[in-house]
């Protein structure tokens, strides 16, 4: 096992996270908001609330870095159709401008105050932020909105924070989002698909609607190419009223954070299992570094569990002194008791360790981190158009990550990054900014929505980053021959319009609207609720073997799909009961959620018209209604593989059944697969067994036998 030291970090530098501002002189009194501010405090007492726990909120936020730039903020945004606000992670943006916008009146007269994240993590804990420092209820007037979560109450809402996604959403019933009086991109930097199509979205809107403004916001956006991007030239007919509008021309804000000086400390040599040396190095900051809390960069919830797993076993086979550890897994779908813990402050004596995914690097700010440590890698999405295989990669992170995860050492005082990878790899190696996922995706979604909302032209479409032409193809043959599109490249009525509708991966939204010709769209909806969580397992690491015996009992030789029908019915027998889904290995949280789900589409499919039917036991039926949709992810078992192998029937890549499934070594001859997963090699995840013939049957236009043999191609 390989082993670090200090020692391998030997070569420090300094990295300071400092930013110059043009607005530094221009820093304004902030004498109305203390006042309103006062007023609320009066309110406060009124309505009981511990004055202590208010008073310390106003010290917290009266000391963030945006709070100067409070004013500046205000003018910018009555004046200027857009603002692009730049400004390091933890200086406030997220939790505090939609605030400045609500005390300026922004949300009077009953308009919105939107704010957009990436991640649905970051929607969910910045609204409840925001909600415990006004003092109000989570989806009263602050609330949020995720995919299959609303927890907002129209009319009394004002601020409101969702995904980008979501906020696409909304545009196919109100094009032109006229509840929003001001709409903030958050996060831009990440160039997430969606909202990269958000912001060419909204640009086209604010032609339209000249008096909406728009806040782009990031931690390090290119903000000249934004900039130029949202310059938008106003129609003749505006300019005799472009006194009354706000300059088109975007302005840009720099907010000065005040970052400390993070050491920057390399290890020598490459290492081989950067889980390992994450975990090792954890140890020894422990035993040599003064307090301060860590927090460790992983990929996923896999290496993560199995990160805590490793921490939590040398703890126990330590000395006291690692007692002192507390070590808290951070990924999207924890739950949410295990989120509140990550931002409670950390007790004397203990040490808080935070393995997260990326989702640290910028969208959610830790209090008290002191050390990082950087394996150097991150989970993307990566597409192939020649294979048409889009799957989760674990790849290297661009420079741009690196600094931003240093950077998150240097948010208390002086801070140290430890990064898992030599200094020269950094150097030479790593990519300066990360491709914008637009580039890395399959576009099957992306064209269904825009469609939808009248844009026939996509190639024509003002993208931030234009996606690849081949891409575009691969996405139109595939909408195509599952019926979306017609031969004009229009949606088809009703089907191509019923799956823009629906908040699904459109492979699954074919799945439920074709189950009604298999007379199972009971089931097909309870299917489809499961693959819209992550898991609805609880992975038990030390006690495999119960956990494959509490598995064993669910599963279906079909495979994962009929597998979720079982669970499904087990815990309703149980009467939704805790305590069996803790004997059975199962997420009690995860299956609420699945009915919750379920519910939801069982409106949206009554919306359509059709009935809910069940075909009892008929499991061929269920299987046919799961081919209609992912008919294009057939695979065929090698003939003479050893080891599991298939191969895709369309491109011939060669896939692996994931472990996590329940035909995992099982290896039927022909299989479909709902998602990939990459990390060593392409596995396959919620997999079902088929009958070649089924192909054929359900998509003669994609698949037909080759004769003589009857093999297919
Ligand atoms: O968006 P930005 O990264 O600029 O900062 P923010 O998310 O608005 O966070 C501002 C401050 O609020 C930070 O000091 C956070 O620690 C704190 N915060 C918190 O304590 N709990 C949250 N759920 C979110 C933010
Ligand atoms: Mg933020």
């Amino acid at each position: 096992m390989e082993k670090l030291s200090l020692k391998d970090f030997p070569d420090s530098q300094k990295l300071t996270t400092k930013r110059s501002s043009f607005l530094e002189s221009k820093a304004l009194p902030n004498r109305p908001f203390v006042q309103q501010r006062n007023q609320y405090a009066v309110c406060m007492i009124k309505e009981d609330r511990c004055i202590a726990e208010f008073v310390a909120i106003m010290d917290v936020v009266e000391r963030l870095p945006v709070y100067k730039y409070r004013r500046a903020i205000l003018y910018l945004v009555e004046r200027h159709a857009t603002t692009i606000v730049v400004g390091e992670t933890g200086s406030g943006k997220s939790t505090q401008i939609p605030q400045y916008l609500k005390e300026a009146g922004w949300a009077e007269g009953g308009r919105l105050i939107g704010c957009t994240q990436p991640r649905r993590l970051a929607v969910q804990t910045v609204a409840s932020r925001v909600a415990e420092e006004i003092g109000v209820r989570l989806g009263d007037e602050v609330g949020y909105t995720i995919r299959f979560e609303d927890q907002t109450n129209p009319g009394t809402t004002m601020i409101k924070f969702l995904t980008d996604g979501v906020l696409i959403r909304e545009m196919m019933e109100d094009p032109l989002l006229t509840k929003y009086s001001v709409i903030m991109v958050d996060e831009a930097h990440e160039r997430s698909i969606s909202t990269d199509m958000l912001l060419g979205l909204l640009k086209k809107i604010q032609r339209r609607r000249p008096d909406l403004r728009l806040i782009i916001s990031s931690a390090t956006i290119e903000a000249r190419s934004m900039s130029t991007f949202f310059n938008i030239r106003r129609k003749n007919s505006m300019v005799e009223s472009a006194d009354r509008l706000p300059n088109p021309e975007p302005a840009i804000l720099s907010v000065e954070g005040k970052g400390y000086t993070v050491e920057i400390h390399y290890v020598e040599e490459p290492v081989s299992d950067y889980l390992q040396a994450a975990v090792n190095t954890v140890l020894i900051v422990h035993e040599k570094e003064p307090p301060g809390d860590i927090l460790v960069f992983l990929t996923g919830q896999d290496d993560i569990d199995a990160a805590v797993k490793m921490l939590n076993e040398e703890i126990q086979h330590r000395g006291r002194h690692y007692l002192g550890l507390l070590i808290l897994p951070l990924y999207s779908g924890l739950p949410r008791g295990d989120q509140d813990l990550i931002f409670t402050p950390t007790s004397k004596g203990k040490r808080k360790v935070v393995l997260s995914t990326n989702i640290a690097e910028t969208s959610l700010t830790l209090e008290g981190v002191v050390y990082v440590l950087d394996s150097g890698f991150s989970k993307q999405k990566c597409y192939n158009p020649i294979s048409d295989i889009e799957s989760l990669v674990v790849a290297p992170i661009s420079k741009a990550s690196a600094r931003q995860r240093a950077g998150r050492a240097g948010r208390v005082r002086p801070g140290k990054c430890f990064r898992l990878y030599t200094e020269e790899y950094y150097l030479k190696e790593m990519q300066p900014e990360g491709i914008p996922e637009m580039q890395r995706s399959n576009l099957v979604s992306c064209i269904i929505q825009l469609k939808a909302l009248g844009i026939d032209n996509i190639l024509g479409f003002d993208w931030p980053a234009s996606p690849s032409p081949e891409a575009m193809i691969r996405a139109l043959e595939v909408l195509y021959s599952l019926g979306i599109l017609d031969d004009d490249a229009k949606l088809t009525v009703p089907l191509g319009f019923q799956v823009a509708e629906m908040p699904l991966d459109p492979m699954i939204s074919i799945m439920i609207l074709s189950a009604n010709n298999f007379g199972c769209s009971d089931e097909i909806l309870t299917i489809a609720a499961f693959l819209s969580v992550q898991s609805v397992w609880v992975s038990m690491r030390g006690v495999k073997k119960e956990f494959d015996e509490a598995k064993l009992r669910f599963a279906a030789a079909e495979g994962d799909h009929v597998t979720f029908l079982n669970i499904y019915k087990g815990f309703h027998q149980s009467g939704k009961s805790s305590q069996w889904c803790y004997k059975n290995f199962l997420n009690h949280q995860a299956l609420k959620k699945v009915i919750d789900i379920r519910e939801q589409l069982v409106r949206i499919t009554k919306r359509f018209g059709l009935p809910l039917t069940s075909c009892d036991r008929d499991m061929e039926a269920v299987r046919k209604a799961v081919i209609a949709g992912a008919f294009a992810n057939a695979c065929h078992l090698e003939e003479y593989s050893q080891n599991g192998m298939y191969k895709t029937i369309r491109t011939s890549q060669e896939v692996y059944i994931h472990p996590s499934s329940v035909l995992f070594r099982v290896n039927p001859k022909w299989v479909i697969y709902q998602s990939l997963v990459s990390t060593d090699k392409h596995y396959m995840r919620n997999v079902i067994a088929i009958e070649p013939s089924w192909l054929t049957e359900a998509a003669p236009h994609f698949y037909q036998f080759r004769t003589p043999n009857p093999v297919l191609h």
